[in-house]
């Protein structure tokens, strides 16, 4: 019991809705901790979406009158456009959306408003409230994702073949192209999309009629109501249809591993635009200047791309920990699954958006990506290839005579290409000049032809069938 004499006093009566057997209101540090319209008033239009389709099934199965199954859709479209108009006064005191919306039906159309509750429960209306919420955004993310593949691919194709190093270790390791740099990161969204669309194969089944949890005694039609609402069927378990959060939580994975490919790019803009790569520039519209350095532009909102898949991961994490050991089947605790999941949503999305503005603002710098290929024996791996193809010697020799040759060149302060024939040859006899083709940068790229790999002709084919295949 609380000790705490505000706690103890009652902040509103008793709730109109559920009151009839409580005689006062709610503490007010009860409401406080209770009410969910703060954040729940986001679900209004799938709410109402979903009670026009629970009356007309009342009454198309003779549950309710016609004319009251009218009024009360007449009604909610009142209050639909209420709040559109931004002209509804949502109530804390009446804890949810749910309750608010049914409470100005009520003023609106009087007791008729009251047989809209027929065979249904907050249980079962806010996992289809949910549902429905969920569905849209999957669609409105792939959207965006799409366009982030868009705006990759439109820079990826000009920059088909042009150089930069690769890394591994963030070591120079082997010349690639900038295009096909870029179109890695559409492969991952392509990815990422993939499993939003199976979330969303997965989830779309109706909770709707679940009622509280085991179901109910009107003769109500799931299956009508699920196709009002664009579902595939109704979910095929009461218990199940009330309990159920997983698509959620598998909407907020999926959304996790997206942030987290998103970081990563973002971390790479940031490398990009700094003074040790200098690969490209963004305008002032995506950087900002320092108050005390006249010198700097700042990627900022790489940077907080970068910081924002915590956020996400984090959403992921307070759901599953909600969940987890939560008895069947509707516990209060579930209230608690639509912050993390607004906020991932609107992250991602918010990220994304910065994103495809980023990749559309980027001027990149081909020469300095090129003189950065120049450091760093960068094609060290063709000079081994060369050995193997054309002496017949195995790798692992060849890897030797190579590492002996990069050894050279780096006591001597040049490139591989800089070493003479007599050097080269120092090292392994069978070198010829004809090995001075493969050591530089255009001709590597130009060799690894083997499918996905750099080549720029293969790198245009790629980026075409990528339109292909995410754009269509
Ligand atoms: N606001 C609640 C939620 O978000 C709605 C369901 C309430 N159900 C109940 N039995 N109290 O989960």
């Amino acid at each position: 019991m609380s000790t705490d004499p505000a706690s103890a006093k009652p902040a509103a009566a008793a709730n109109p809705l559920w009151g009839g057997r409580f005689a006062q209101g709610h503490a007010a540090v009860m409401e406080r901790i209770n009410a969910s319209i703060g954040f729940d008033r986001r679900l209004y239009a799938q709410d109402i979406a979903g009670s026009k389709a629970h009356a007309r099934m009342l009454a198309a199965k003779g549950i309710v009158a016609a004319a009251d199954a009218e009024r009360i859709v007449e009604g909610l479209d009142a209050v639909l456009a209420e709040i559109e108009a931004g002209r509804f006064e949502f109530k804390v005191a009446l804890e949810d959306i749910h309750m608010n919306v049914e409470a100005r039906l009520t003023e609106l159309i009087g007791p008729a408003a009251g047989r809209l509750h027929t065979a249904r429960s907050r249980n079962d209306q806010i996992a289809l409230d949910l549902k429905l919420w969920v569905r849209d955004a999957i669609d409105g993310i792939d959207e965006q994702a799409k366009d982030l593949q868009a705006a990759l691919i439109d820079l990826a194709e000009p920059h088909a073949a042009t150089v930069m190093p690769g890394y591994t270790h963030l070591q120079a390791a082997q010349p690639v192209t900038f295009g096909h740099h870029l179109l890695a990161y559409v492969e991952m969204l392509g990815r990422d999309r993939g499993r939003l669309a199976d979330a969303r194969r997965r989830l779309n089944e109706s909770p709707l009629g679940a009622a509280a949890l085991a179901g109910t005694s009107f003769p109500i039609d799931r299956h009508m109501t699920a196709a009002a609402l664009g579902f595939d069927r109704p979910a095929a378990n009461s218990l199940d249809a009330v309990s159920d959060r997983d698509f959620a939580l598998e909407f907020l994975a999926a959304l996790a591993i997206l942030a987290v490919h998103l970081s990563r790019f973002a971390e790479e803009i940031v490398l990009w635009c700094s003074d040790g790569f200098r690969f490209i520039r963004l305008s002032d519209a995506y950087t900002t200047g320092s108050s005390i350095m006249p010198q700097k532009r700042n990627p900022d909102a790489a940077e907080l791309v970068r910081a924002k898949a915590g956020r996400v991961v984090g959403a992921l994490n307070s759901l599953l920990m909600v969940l987890k050991g939560l008895p069947l089947t509707y516990g209060k605790d579930m209230q608690d699954d639509k912050e993390p999941t607004f906020e991932a949503a609107d992250t991602v999305s918010l990220a994304l958006a910065a994103m495809a503005g980023m990749v559309r603002d980027m001027t990149p710098d081909a020469a300095a990506m090129r003189a950065a290929t120049a450091r760093g024996f960068i094609t060290a791996t063709d000079l081994a290839d060369w050995l193997v193809r054309t002496l017949g010697i195995p790798f692992r020799e060849a890897h030797h005579v190579t590492g002996r040759c990069v050894k050279r060149a780096e006591d001597k302060g040049c490139a591989l290409h800089e070493l003479t024939l007599a050097e080269l040859q120092a090292e392994h006899p069978g070198i010829t000049r004809a090995i001075y083709e493969v050591l530089t940068v255009d001709r590597s790229v130009a060799s690894r032809t083997s499918f996905g790999g750099t080549a720029p002709g293969n790198v245009r084919a790629q980026a075409a069938e990528a339109r292909r295949r995410f754009l269509a």
